[in-house]
């Protein structure tokens, strides 16, 4: 393998989530350091240069009352059987933790050119490529999404139209180093592989 392959390997396979317990306290990040992950983001490809990709970012107050909000949504629309007081109780001290919160938003194709689920794949694309900036930039975070993201509640905190499909939300701040990262590992690929001749 050229040195080229292992440097893009290397950068794929050390890219990881960083969650809300893995990032430092008071962490915050330059919204200068956002934009341009948020540029990276949007060079992802995208079928016919759609760029379905939408984003809103949230920072300072805003992280707060979103996790204000969130809780309220949990608390809602979870049936009894499967609530978790403990996981109420932690949005609570999510914030602290929180530097910015990007939404990311498949804002449907106002031509319809492509099926629906298009769109969705290229902005997969762009969230990958936030995931594969956040090491360079010394940001950590990770993509959260669920049922409280999807609901009708959330869509309408966060103001989308009828069309859009909330992907999730990329959730930053600053890595802390104490904390003890997890072993990542994978199924080998040749296990998802069908080879055809
Ligand atoms: C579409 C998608 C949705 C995800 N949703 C959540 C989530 O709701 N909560 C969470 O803790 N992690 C979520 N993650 C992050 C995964 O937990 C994480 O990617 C997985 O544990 C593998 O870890 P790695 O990213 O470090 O390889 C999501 C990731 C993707 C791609």
């Amino acid at each position: 393998m050229n040195v080229e392959a292992q440097k893009i390997s290397h950068w794929i396979k050390t890219r990881k989530s960083t969650f809300v317990s893995g990032l430092k306290e008071g962490g915050k990040i330059d919204d200068a350091a956002v934009e341009l992950l948020l540029e990276n983001a949007s060079w992802a490809p995208s079928h016919g240069l759609v760029q379905a990709w939408h984003f809103k970012v949230l920072t300072g107050e805003a992280v707060k009352r979103f996790f204000e909000v969130q809780k309220e949504i949990y608390k809602t629309i979870t049936a009894r059987a499967r609530f978790k007081q403990h996981k109420y109780e932690a949005y609570d001290e999510k914030w602290k933790r929180v530097s910015h919160i990007v939404v990311v938003i498949a804002k449907r194709d106002p031509h319809k050119r492509f099926p629906k689920q298009e769109d969705l794949v290229s902005v997969a694309c762009g969230v990958q490529n936030i995931y594969l900036s956040l090491d360079a930039f010394g940001i950590g975070g990770y993509l959260s999404t669920g049922d409280v993201c999807y609901s009708p509640q959330m869509r309408k905190f966060l103001e989308l139209e009828r069309e859009d499909e909330p992907v999730g939300f990329f959730i930053l701040g600053i890595p802390d180093k104490t904390t003890t990262s997890v072993t990542r590992t994978r199924i080998p690929v040749a296990e998802k592989t069908q080879w055809i001749k």
